[in-house]
């Protein structure tokens, strides 16, 4: 793959800060950032939108397989990239409650993996992508030059999730609530059988607890560059 442009892959749990770490990483490298968390969560926004149950694997295959996820930059500053499937603009939807606490049970399910991933590594053929989620090192892109696995204790994940309710203005959770909901999500994120999440064996772990997201980046763009010198 001498032709391909570097791809810079960033896993770890929910909260410990990947999202707003990876869009500086891809701005200050100028590479393209792709949130695949965002792909999961648009689905399980349609399956909810269209009353299909959950487990029915079957509706929500068929669903996958012919729907048409597209990301895209954007100004708002709050919302860099708007996320739209089958042409409705989900950008805000994907982020509620209600979408956050299915999204487990969608993202574990065979046909809806395949379909995404498929997506994702079509989008990175040519490389030139910063791509944050779950097995992003382990499946998506093995062959990724970099890979991060992005640690933070339960305490700290839930102090930045309750943080950015606030700054969004949604309903007030409990920080004691959204320490037991990530504890749950992470247990049902790393112990499914398809692609759990788990750090790959030549990734970077960054324990970012008490670090800026500036800092993270800082440290990453550094390892990218000490690693690109090496080749
Ligand atoms: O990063 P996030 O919170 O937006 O991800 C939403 C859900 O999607 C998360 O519970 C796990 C799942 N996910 C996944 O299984 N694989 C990915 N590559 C990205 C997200």
């Amino acid at each position: 793959n001498g032709l391909r442009q570097p791809i810079i892959a960033i896993d770890g749990p929910a909260g410990a800060g990947k999202s707003t770490v990876a869009r500086q990483v891809a701005n200050q490298l100028g590479l393209v950032y792709l949130d695949t968390g965002a792909m999961y969560r648009a689905i399980t926004w349609l399956v909810l939108e269209k009353g299909i149950s959950i487990d029915d694997e079957c509706a929500i295959a068929e669903l996958v397989n012919d729907c048409r996820i597209e990301l895209t930059p954007s100004q708002n500053i709050q919302f860099p990239v708007q996320v739209w499937i089958n042409d409705h603009n989900v950008t805000q939807v994907i982020r509620t409650v209600e979408v956050t606490s299915q999204v487990s049970a969608i993202a574990a399910q065979s046909a809806v993996r395949k379909a995404l991933v498929q997506q994702q590594q079509n989008w990175g053929q040519k490389g030139g992508l910063v791509a944050e989620g779950r097995d992003i090192g382990t499946h998506v892109f093995p062959d990724a030059e970099v890979k991060i696995f992005l640690t933070a204790s339960v305490a700290e994940r839930a102090r930045r999730r309750h943080q950015d309710f606030s700054t969004q203005g949604q309903a007030e959770v409990s920080l004691e609530q959204l320490e037991q909901d990530i504890a749950a999500r992470d247990y049902k994120d790393s112990t499914r059988t398809i692609s759990p999440l788990r750090k790959a064996a030549d990734a970077l772990e960054v324990e970012t607890d008490g670090l800026t997201p500036s800092q993270v980046a800082a440290r990453i763009v550094s390892h990218y560059q000490d690693r690109l010198a090496q080749r």
